[in-house]
Protein backbone atom coordinates (compact mmCIF):
# COMPACT_ATOMS: atom_id res chain seq x y z
CA UNK A 1 0.00 0.00 0.00
CA UNK A 2 1.04 3.53 -0.46
CA UNK A 3 1.84 5.63 2.05
CA UNK A 4 0.66 9.24 1.25
CA UNK A 5 1.79 12.80 2.65
CA UNK A 6 0.48 14.14 5.59
CA UNK A 7 -2.68 16.65 5.00
CA UNK A 8 -1.10 19.10 7.07
CA UNK A 9 2.30 19.73 8.65
CA UNK A 10 2.20 21.41 11.99
CA UNK A 11 3.74 24.84 12.20
CA UNK A 12 6.75 25.51 13.63
CA UNK A 13 6.15 26.71 17.30
CA UNK A 14 7.76 30.04 18.81
CA UNK A 15 7.39 31.57 22.44
CA UNK A 16 5.08 34.00 21.95
CA UNK A 17 2.66 30.95 20.23
CA UNK A 18 3.15 28.57 23.31
CA UNK A 19 2.11 32.01 25.27
CA UNK A 20 -0.97 32.69 22.97
CA UNK A 21 -1.99 28.64 23.53
CA UNK A 22 -1.78 29.10 27.51
CA UNK A 23 -4.27 32.15 27.15
CA UNK A 24 -6.56 29.79 24.74
CA UNK A 25 -6.75 27.52 27.04
CA UNK A 26 -8.11 29.46 29.69
CA UNK A 27 -10.56 30.42 27.38
CA UNK A 28 -11.75 27.29 25.97
CA UNK A 29 -10.34 27.29 22.69
CA UNK A 30 -7.48 25.50 20.63
CA UNK A 31 -5.72 26.07 17.37
CA UNK A 32 -6.44 23.95 14.92
CA UNK A 33 -3.51 24.33 13.04
CA UNK A 34 -1.71 22.10 16.03
CA UNK A 35 -4.29 18.96 15.73
CA UNK A 36 -5.31 19.34 11.98
CA UNK A 37 -3.29 16.99 10.92
CA UNK A 38 -4.32 14.18 13.39
CA UNK A 39 -7.94 14.74 12.40
CA UNK A 40 -8.18 15.65 9.03
CA UNK A 41 -5.99 12.47 7.57
CA UNK A 42 -5.31 12.47 3.61
CA UNK A 43 -6.47 8.04 4.45
CA UNK A 44 -7.95 6.20 6.90
CA UNK A 45 -5.45 5.98 10.40
CA UNK A 46 -7.45 3.39 11.87
CA UNK A 47 -6.68 3.29 16.23
CA UNK A 48 -8.41 -0.28 15.86
CA UNK A 49 -6.16 -3.19 14.88
CA UNK A 50 -6.52 -6.53 13.14
CA UNK A 51 -7.02 -8.94 16.06
CA UNK A 52 -8.96 -12.89 16.57
CA UNK A 53 -10.65 -14.39 19.33
CA UNK A 54 -9.76 -18.22 18.96
CA UNK A 55 -13.10 -19.88 19.98
CA UNK A 56 -11.94 -21.90 22.49
CA UNK A 57 -10.21 -19.86 24.55
CA UNK A 58 -13.25 -17.20 24.71
CA UNK A 59 -15.50 -20.67 25.31
CA UNK A 60 -13.73 -21.60 28.35
CA UNK A 61 -13.31 -18.08 29.88
CA UNK A 62 -17.36 -17.67 29.67
CA UNK A 63 -17.72 -21.06 31.08
CA UNK A 64 -15.91 -19.76 34.34
CA UNK A 65 -17.44 -16.91 34.47
CA UNK A 66 -21.30 -18.50 34.18
CA UNK A 67 -19.60 -20.56 37.75
CA UNK A 68 -19.62 -17.30 39.41
CA UNK A 69 -22.28 -15.25 37.88
CA UNK A 70 -25.80 -15.74 36.71
CA UNK A 71 -27.62 -15.03 33.75
CA UNK A 72 -30.58 -12.47 35.63
CA UNK A 73 -27.49 -11.24 37.73
CA UNK A 74 -25.23 -10.21 34.95
CA UNK A 75 -28.37 -8.62 32.77
CA UNK A 76 -26.64 -10.15 30.29
CA UNK A 77 -23.89 -12.90 30.31
CA UNK A 78 -21.20 -11.33 27.89
CA UNK A 79 -17.56 -11.57 27.26
CA UNK A 80 -16.58 -8.09 25.92
CA UNK A 81 -14.84 -8.82 22.54
CA UNK A 82 -12.16 -5.25 23.03
CA UNK A 83 -10.24 -4.26 20.74
CA UNK A 84 -6.53 -4.19 21.33
CA UNK A 85 -6.24 -1.04 20.45
CA UNK A 86 -9.45 0.47 21.87
CA UNK A 87 -8.60 -0.96 25.33
CA UNK A 88 -11.24 0.72 27.96
CA UNK A 89 -13.52 1.52 25.29
CA UNK A 90 -15.69 -1.48 25.09
CA UNK A 91 -15.97 -1.76 21.76
CA UNK A 92 -14.21 -4.14 18.73
CA UNK A 93 -14.26 -1.38 16.02
CA UNK A 94 -15.05 2.51 16.30
CA UNK A 95 -18.62 1.68 16.14
CA UNK A 96 -19.72 -1.37 16.84
CA UNK A 97 -19.59 -3.71 20.29
CA UNK A 98 -18.90 -7.12 19.73
CA UNK A 99 -19.52 -9.95 22.83
CA UNK A 100 -20.06 -13.94 23.15
CA UNK A 101 -22.93 -14.78 25.62
CA UNK A 102 -23.71 -17.59 27.48
CA UNK A 103 -27.31 -18.64 28.73
CA UNK A 104 -26.74 -21.98 30.50
CA UNK A 105 -29.65 -24.44 30.57
CA UNK A 106 -32.54 -23.06 33.11
CA UNK A 107 -31.78 -19.69 32.94
CA UNK A 108 -33.36 -16.64 31.19
CA UNK A 109 -31.61 -13.44 30.57
CA UNK A 110 -34.56 -10.76 32.05
CA UNK A 111 -36.67 -8.98 28.92
CA UNK A 112 -35.44 -5.24 28.14
CA UNK A 113 -35.24 -2.97 25.05
CA UNK A 114 -32.68 -0.12 24.07
CA UNK A 115 -32.28 2.19 21.48
CA UNK A 116 -28.88 0.24 19.73
CA UNK A 117 -30.04 -2.44 17.82
CA UNK A 118 -28.88 -6.00 18.23
CA UNK A 119 -27.54 -9.03 15.83
CA UNK A 120 -26.85 -12.78 17.10
CA UNK A 121 -24.78 -15.44 15.13
CA UNK A 122 -25.33 -18.69 17.20
CA UNK A 123 -22.36 -20.36 18.01
CA UNK A 124 -23.63 -23.61 19.63
CA UNK A 125 -26.80 -24.52 21.66
CA UNK A 126 -29.20 -27.24 22.72
CA UNK A 127 -32.62 -27.81 20.59
CA UNK A 128 -35.24 -25.71 22.29
CA UNK A 129 -32.95 -22.28 23.45
CA UNK A 130 -34.59 -19.30 22.31
CA UNK A 131 -34.77 -15.50 21.64
CA UNK A 132 -38.02 -13.74 21.89
CA UNK A 133 -38.39 -10.64 19.74
CA UNK A 134 -41.65 -8.33 20.23
CA UNK A 135 -43.88 -11.44 21.42
CA UNK A 136 -42.17 -13.72 19.05
CA UNK A 137 -39.68 -16.77 20.16
CA UNK A 138 -37.61 -18.21 17.77
CA UNK A 139 -34.93 -21.59 18.52
CA UNK A 140 -31.70 -20.67 18.17
CA UNK A 141 -29.51 -22.79 16.24
CA UNK A 142 -25.85 -22.77 15.37
CA UNK A 143 -25.36 -20.52 12.52
CA UNK A 144 -28.78 -18.79 13.03
CA UNK A 145 -28.83 -14.18 12.26
CA UNK A 146 -30.87 -13.04 14.51
CA UNK A 147 -32.01 -9.85 14.90
CA UNK A 148 -32.91 -7.54 17.69
CA UNK A 149 -33.89 -3.83 16.02
CA UNK A 150 -33.67 -0.58 18.04
CA UNK A 151 -36.33 -0.62 20.73
CA UNK A 152 -37.65 -4.14 20.52
CA UNK A 153 -38.27 -5.88 23.33
CA UNK A 154 -36.09 -9.04 23.60
CA UNK A 155 -35.18 -11.70 26.13
CA UNK A 156 -33.28 -15.02 25.87
CA UNK A 157 -33.93 -18.42 27.69
CA UNK A 158 -32.64 -21.86 27.33
CA UNK A 159 -34.68 -24.94 28.40
CA UNK A 160 -32.56 -27.27 26.45
CA UNK A 161 -29.95 -29.35 28.41
CA UNK A 162 -26.94 -27.47 26.94
CA UNK A 163 -25.23 -23.79 27.05
CA UNK A 164 -26.61 -22.10 24.18
CA UNK A 165 -23.69 -19.55 23.33
CA UNK A 166 -23.49 -17.13 20.22
CA UNK A 167 -21.67 -13.88 19.11
CA UNK A 168 -23.49 -11.05 19.46
CA UNK A 169 -22.91 -7.58 17.67
CA UNK A 170 -24.42 -3.61 18.89
CA UNK A 171 -23.87 -0.27 17.23
CA UNK A 172 -23.63 0.95 21.02
CA UNK A 173 -20.75 3.22 20.41
CA UNK A 174 -22.76 4.83 17.50
CA UNK A 175 -25.67 5.20 19.64
CA UNK A 176 -23.60 7.00 22.26
CA UNK A 177 -21.95 9.09 19.87
CA UNK A 178 -24.95 10.94 18.84
CA UNK A 179 -25.98 10.71 22.85
CA UNK A 180 -28.99 8.92 22.00
CA UNK A 181 -29.02 5.86 24.72
CA UNK A 182 -32.14 4.79 26.03
CA UNK A 183 -33.11 1.51 28.02
CA UNK A 184 -35.99 -0.20 30.23
CA UNK A 185 -36.79 -3.08 31.15
CA UNK A 186 -39.95 -5.48 30.59
CA UNK A 187 -42.42 -5.71 33.38
CA UNK A 188 -42.16 -9.20 33.11
CA UNK A 189 -38.65 -11.14 32.90
CA UNK A 190 -40.19 -13.36 30.11
CA UNK A 191 -42.36 -11.05 28.27
CA UNK A 192 -45.25 -12.84 27.13
CA UNK A 193 -45.56 -14.61 23.64
CA UNK A 194 -48.12 -13.29 21.39
CA UNK A 195 -47.47 -15.22 18.14
CA UNK A 196 -46.42 -18.76 17.21
CA UNK A 197 -42.89 -19.43 16.31
CA UNK A 198 -41.82 -18.75 12.86
CA UNK A 199 -44.74 -16.26 11.82
CA UNK A 200 -42.18 -13.56 10.93
CA UNK A 201 -40.46 -15.81 8.42
CA UNK A 202 -43.61 -17.11 6.86
CA UNK A 203 -45.30 -13.43 6.63
CA UNK A 204 -42.20 -11.42 5.23
CA UNK A 205 -39.43 -14.06 4.35
CA UNK A 206 -41.45 -16.16 1.31
CA UNK A 207 -40.82 -13.32 -1.45
CA UNK A 208 -44.20 -12.69 0.00
CA UNK A 209 -45.57 -9.46 1.89
CA UNK A 210 -48.88 -8.83 3.40
CA UNK A 211 -50.42 -6.56 1.23
CA UNK A 212 -51.21 -3.97 3.48
CA UNK A 213 -47.25 -4.08 4.86
CA UNK A 214 -45.39 -1.10 4.86
CA UNK A 215 -41.68 -1.26 4.91
CA UNK A 216 -39.71 0.13 8.31
CA UNK A 217 -36.20 1.34 9.04
CA UNK A 218 -35.44 -2.72 10.30
CA UNK A 219 -36.16 -6.32 8.61
CA UNK A 220 -39.43 -7.61 9.91
CA UNK A 221 -37.77 -11.00 9.65
CA UNK A 222 -36.58 -12.01 13.04
CA UNK A 223 -34.69 -15.12 12.41
CA UNK A 224 -32.65 -16.05 9.11
CA UNK A 225 -32.20 -19.55 9.62
CA UNK A 226 -28.40 -20.72 8.40
CA UNK A 227 -30.48 -23.67 6.80
CA UNK A 228 -31.74 -21.73 4.21
CA UNK A 229 -28.69 -19.38 3.56
CA UNK A 230 -26.39 -21.99 3.74
CA UNK A 231 -28.42 -23.85 0.82
CA UNK A 232 -28.38 -20.74 -1.26
CA UNK A 233 -24.68 -20.55 -0.97
CA UNK A 234 -24.32 -23.69 -1.70
CA UNK A 235 -26.36 -23.89 -5.11
CA UNK A 236 -24.59 -21.01 -6.29
CA UNK A 237 -21.45 -22.48 -5.98
CA UNK A 238 -22.17 -25.06 -8.04
CA UNK A 239 -24.01 -22.57 -10.55
CA UNK A 240 -21.05 -20.38 -10.50
CA UNK A 241 -19.33 -17.78 -11.48
CA UNK A 242 -17.00 -17.07 -7.91
CA UNK A 243 -16.00 -13.95 -7.31
CA UNK A 244 -12.64 -13.90 -7.37
CA UNK A 245 -12.26 -11.47 -4.12
CA UNK A 246 -15.67 -12.46 -2.03
CA UNK A 247 -16.48 -16.09 -3.32
CA UNK A 248 -20.04 -16.79 -3.32
CA UNK A 249 -20.63 -13.46 -0.73
CA UNK A 250 -23.97 -12.73 0.05
CA UNK A 251 -25.82 -9.53 2.00
CA UNK A 252 -28.57 -10.27 4.54
CA UNK A 253 -31.74 -8.09 3.74
CA UNK A 254 -34.68 -6.43 4.69
CA UNK A 255 -37.02 -7.96 2.40
CA UNK A 256 -39.09 -5.34 2.20
CA UNK A 257 -36.65 -2.70 1.27
CA UNK A 258 -33.53 -4.70 0.11
CA UNK A 259 -31.30 -2.82 1.94
CA UNK A 260 -30.14 -3.37 5.17
CA UNK A 261 -31.81 -5.53 7.61
CA UNK A 262 -30.85 -2.64 10.31
CA UNK A 263 -30.34 0.98 9.13
CA UNK A 264 -26.37 0.54 11.42
CA UNK A 265 -25.30 -2.58 10.31
CA UNK A 266 -24.80 -4.94 7.64
CA UNK A 267 -24.16 -9.01 7.72
CA UNK A 268 -23.16 -10.91 5.47
CA UNK A 269 -22.26 -14.34 4.72
CA UNK A 270 -19.82 -15.65 2.36
CA UNK A 271 -18.95 -19.34 1.09
CA UNK A 272 -15.25 -20.05 0.36
CA UNK A 273 -13.96 -23.23 -1.87
CA UNK A 274 -11.36 -25.22 -0.79
CA UNK A 275 -8.28 -24.06 -1.81
CA UNK A 276 -10.00 -20.62 -2.55
CA UNK A 277 -7.10 -17.55 -2.80
CA UNK A 278 -9.16 -14.30 -2.44
CA UNK A 279 -7.74 -11.34 -4.56
CA UNK A 280 -6.99 -8.33 -1.93
CA UNK A 281 -9.69 -6.20 -1.18
CA UNK A 282 -10.20 -2.98 1.39
CA UNK A 283 -12.96 -0.64 2.37
CA UNK A 284 -14.01 1.88 5.48
CA UNK A 285 -16.16 -0.40 7.05
CA UNK A 286 -14.07 -2.27 9.59
CA UNK A 287 -15.44 -5.74 9.40
CA UNK A 288 -16.06 -8.29 12.24
CA UNK A 289 -15.91 -11.85 10.65
CA UNK A 290 -16.88 -14.80 12.72
CA UNK A 291 -15.94 -18.70 10.62
CA UNK A 292 -19.15 -20.78 10.61
CA UNK A 293 -17.73 -23.71 8.86
CA UNK A 294 -14.19 -24.57 7.58
CA UNK A 295 -10.84 -23.71 8.47
CA UNK A 296 -8.48 -21.41 6.78
CA UNK A 297 -6.27 -17.89 7.01
CA UNK A 298 -6.73 -14.73 6.40
CA UNK A 299 -3.99 -11.99 6.24
CA UNK A 300 -4.86 -8.68 6.89
CA UNK A 301 -2.25 -6.08 6.69
CA UNK A 302 1.01 -7.79 7.38
CA UNK A 303 -0.67 -10.29 9.80
CA UNK A 304 -1.50 -13.45 9.30
CA UNK A 305 -4.60 -14.95 11.56
CA UNK A 306 -5.71 -18.84 11.46
CA UNK A 307 -9.32 -19.70 11.63
CA UNK A 308 -11.46 -22.49 12.79
CA UNK A 309 -15.57 -22.60 13.06
CA UNK A 310 -16.67 -20.19 15.62
CA UNK A 311 -13.73 -18.22 15.83
CA UNK A 312 -13.87 -14.19 15.73
CA UNK A 313 -11.45 -11.69 13.91
CA UNK A 314 -11.57 -8.19 13.16
CA UNK A 315 -9.98 -6.51 10.26
CA UNK A 316 -9.79 -2.61 10.91
CA UNK A 317 -10.84 -0.15 8.23
CA UNK A 318 -8.82 0.26 4.76
CA UNK A 319 -6.74 -2.64 5.50
CA UNK A 320 -5.87 -4.63 3.04
CA UNK A 321 -7.46 -7.97 3.30
CA UNK A 322 -6.98 -11.48 1.91
CA UNK A 323 -8.78 -15.12 2.45
CA UNK A 324 -7.13 -18.60 1.99
CA UNK A 325 -9.60 -21.78 2.21
CA UNK A 326 -7.90 -24.76 3.49
CA UNK A 327 -11.15 -26.23 3.23
CA UNK A 328 -14.56 -25.33 1.99
CA UNK A 329 -15.41 -22.66 4.60
CA UNK A 330 -18.52 -20.41 5.29
CA UNK A 331 -17.35 -17.03 7.08
CA UNK A 332 -20.07 -14.54 8.81
CA UNK A 333 -19.12 -10.71 8.74
CA UNK A 334 -21.21 -7.44 10.03
CA UNK A 335 -19.78 -4.10 9.46
CA UNK A 336 -21.51 -0.07 9.91
CA UNK A 337 -21.52 -0.08 5.97
CA UNK A 338 -25.11 0.97 6.04
CA UNK A 339 -24.61 4.05 8.68
CA UNK A 340 -21.38 4.99 6.39
CA UNK A 341 -23.33 4.38 2.99
CA UNK A 342 -26.50 6.61 3.92
CA UNK A 343 -23.31 9.35 5.07
CA UNK A 344 -21.93 9.30 1.52
CA UNK A 345 -18.74 7.85 3.32
CA UNK A 346 -18.10 4.33 2.43
CA UNK A 347 -15.36 3.31 -0.29
CA UNK A 348 -14.18 0.12 -1.23
CA UNK A 349 -11.01 -0.97 -3.44
CA UNK A 350 -11.43 -4.23 -5.22
FE1 LIG B 1 -30.34 -6.25 24.92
Amino acid sequence: MTTTAEFHEKPQTSPELKALYERLAKKATAPLWEVLGDLVTPQPRPACVAASWPYDEVRSLIMEAAGLISAQQAERRVLVLENPGLRGLTRITPTLFAGVQLVMPGEVAPTHRHAASALRFVLESGEGAYTAVDGERTTMRPGDFILTPSWTYHDHGNPSSAPAIWLDGLDIPMVNMYCASFAEHHPDETQPVARVEGDALARYGAGLMPVDFTPARHSPILSYPYERSREALDRLLRNGPIHPTHGVKMRYVNPATGGSPMPTIAAFLQLLPKGFESAPYRSTDATIFCAAEGRGTTRIGDQQFEWRPRDVFVVPSWTPVTHRAQDESVLFSFSDRPAQEALGLWREQV
